[in-house]
């Protein structure tokens, strides 16, 4: 939602925290600001901007600011406009305290209303500022920065990552986590806080990962733990084991383009070590869904938001199909609501890409509190989400920076086949030949992969002869119909076209209304048994005037007969297809955003990681 970065140690923190925030600009891209303790002045200096890092990089170079100690932020507004005025850090009323936050406070009215009849007075129209204040309250009162942060946290409601520094303690800086991601970053004479480890990765890869309630005083040589009683506890120390180049665009013009282009790569480290070695099933990270296991599971409900459901509404259509256990889906938003028939004998498969989207992880909270098993599929190691599920299967498609989520869709997709063959051979709903059959074709799939993203110069045309579309369905059926819905999605998201997934047979009862003389209908038809019926209703929109882009299974004449252009992906068992129909749909639509001048890594409205409702 926000990013957080700060800085405590002997170089100039301003380079440090505004590269720490161009990397931590995925998750939030509306305003940014610093906050430095100036030696020269003795007084904590802000530095804000609305807009990009750049804006506020272009500002700090008119208007330099030094010092060794730092907070810094990117911001995805949820409490007021984005503004300079708006934008963190916030200070307190007397310049003593400035915060960075990422989060909600859902109770800052209340104490807003007691602290300005106390007499302070407020800038902003945001959250962030109340906490500010209330440090300085508390700060006024006590004489001590630490002791004052504990107060003002026993009177806040809500999720917060927050960073705090304090005038008057120009040595440290203290950090807080409740329902918001924050680590600590170990150097040697130096020390880091910040969102995700892609800010500090230049530096460090040692961290301290915070949980809920924890507090930490970070000093240049130290750092001090705390739990909310105000004990000091000790934690390990987690080596981040990403790369640094995992993290840049390495000559890619997007990171978008980058990480569709590492799915091979994606695909294949997610398939290693994952068969047994004897060929007879799947190995799932000593996950414990054996055969005794599941005859306590009756039911399955897959809960996730945006590309990650999709991904999850595959492995519904896979383990109905093949396992026969009846499987719900609902997005995770509605799923914490509705009071869902969940209990002890119910499996719920979490699945998130960051793993710390604030529904998703409610959701999960939820599914524990009434019993069932939750199994968490996430990438990011050692996020909330991860840690708070029973079990958890690491997708390992690295850091995915761009906002549209490609990598990593492949990357759970193919979790769904594992577990999908997982659950099958454990209660012996495939033969050996069937599994191995497939076995076999997985291990094709990053060389699939390969094929089809050769083919991104024929995409780049279709986008060139397509870029006027205002309208694009997207026709499928089966599990071509969930392709549709993630391929839609992605043309939303950074083409900002309207576009509408639809199952194909459904598409004459209203929908078909909308088609006119050149209206663009992607027909996904991989599905042998479904091609017949998927081409009639083709054929039916093309009767209406429609353009038809058709993504088929290789050397299928009809389709090159009825579509007006046509991607073929490389023929593969039935159930495997989903993740390669999805790639052409990934570069159409990039290509289409780029085509369209749109910011592709950063679209407009969107952070990459919601941790707010
Ligand atoms: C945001 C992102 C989407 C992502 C969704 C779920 O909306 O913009 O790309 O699919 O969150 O995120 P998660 O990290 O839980 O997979």
């Amino acid at each position: 939602m926000c990013g957080i970065v700060g800085y405590v140690g002997d170089r100039n923190a301003v380079p440090v925290l505004l590269q720490g925030l161009k990397k931590l600009e995925y998750r939030g891209y509306d305003s940014a600001g610093v906050a430095v303790y100036s030696e020269t002045d003795g007084e904590v200096v802000v530095c804000k901007a609305k807009g990009r890092v750049e804006n506020l990089e272009n500002k700090l170079y008119d208007h330099p600011v030094k010092g060794r100690l730092g907070i810094g932020h990117t911001r995805w507004a949820t409490h007021g406009v984005p503004s300079d005025v708006n934008a963190h850090p916030h200070f307190s009323s007397s310049g003593e305290v400035a915060v960075v936050h990422n989060g909600i406070i859902e109770n800052y009215m209340e104490i807003k209303e007691i602290l300005q009849s106390k007499g302070y007075e407020f800038v902003s129209e945001t959250d962030t500022e109340t906490v500010a204040q209330l440090i300085e309250y508390y700060y006024n009162d006590c004489g001590d920065i630490t002791d004052a942060v504990f107060r003002a946290l026993e009177k806040i409601d809500g999720s917060y990552a927050l960073g705090i520094i304090c005038r008057d303690f120009p040595d440290r800086m203290i950090a807080a986590k409740k329902n918001g991601p924050l680590i600590v970053g170990l150097g040697e004479g130096e020390n880091f806080i910040a969102s995700d480890m892609t800010a500090i990765l230049k530096y460090t890869r040692n961290t301290y990962v915070l949980e809920d309630d924890e507090v930490a005083v970070i000093y240049k040589d130290d750092v001090k733990i705390f739990n909310l009683d105000r004990q000091e506890i000790s934690k390990e120390v987690y080596v981040v084991n990403w790369s640094i180049e995992a993290a840049e665009k390495s000559g890619y013009d997007h990171f978008m383009l980058k990480e569709i282009f590492e799915q091979p790569k994606v695909v294949s480290d997610n398939l290693n070590h994952r068969f047994k070695a004897d060929g007879t099933g799947v190995y799932l990270d000593g996950i414990k869904l054996d055969r005794e296991v599941l005859k306590s599971i009756n039911k399955i409900y897959v809960v996730a938001c945006g590309t990650a459901y999709y991904a999850g509404l595959v492995g519904k259509f896979l383990i109905e199909k093949i396992v026969r256990i009846p499987v719900n889906s609902d997005v995770a938003s509605e799923f914490r609501y509705k009071d869902p028939l969940i209990d002890e004998n119910t499996l719920v498969l979490a699945i998130s890409q960051s793993g710390e989207t604030a529904d998703t992880l409610e959701a999960v909270r939820l599914a524990k509190r009434r019993g069932a098993k939750v199994l968490a599929i996430v990438n990011v190691v050692g996020s909330t989400i991860a840690r708070e599920a029973g079990d958890v299967l690491y997708t390992m498609a690295g850091p995915e920076i761009s906002v549209a989520s490609t990598k990593a869709f492949s990357a759970q997709v193919t979790a769904m086949f594992l577990l999908t063959l997982h659950i099958a051979m454990e209660s012996g709903r495939m033969s050996l030949e069937e599994f191995r059959e497939i076995k076999h074709e997985m291990e094709l799939l990053p060389s699939h992969i390969n094929a089809i993203l050769s083919q991104a110069p024929i995409v780049k045309r279709f986008m060139e002869k397509y870029i006027d579309s205002k309208n694009v369905f997207y026709i499928g059926r089966g599990l071509d119909y969930i392709v549709c819905r993630e391929g839609s999605l992605k043309l939303k998201e950074i083409a900002y076209l309207h576009s509408e997934p639809y199952a194909a047979g459904e598409l004459k009862h209203g929908p078909i209304a909308l088609i006119e003389p050149s209206t663009l209908v992607i027909g996904v038809a991989t599905q042998q048994e479904l091609f017949t019926k998927t081409l009639s209703n083709i054929k039916e929109v093309k009767a209406r005037g429609a353009r038809v882009l058709m993504i088929a299974m290789e050397g299928s004449t009809e389709t090159k007969e009825f579509a007006d252009d046509y991607i073929f992906i490389p023929r593969t068992h039935p159930i495997l297809t989903p993740l390669l129909a999805n790639i052409p749909q990934q570069l159409f639509a990039y290509y289409m955003a780029v085509g369209l001048g749109n910011d592709v890594d950063k679209p407009r409205n969107l952070a990459k990681s919601v941790t707010v409702e």
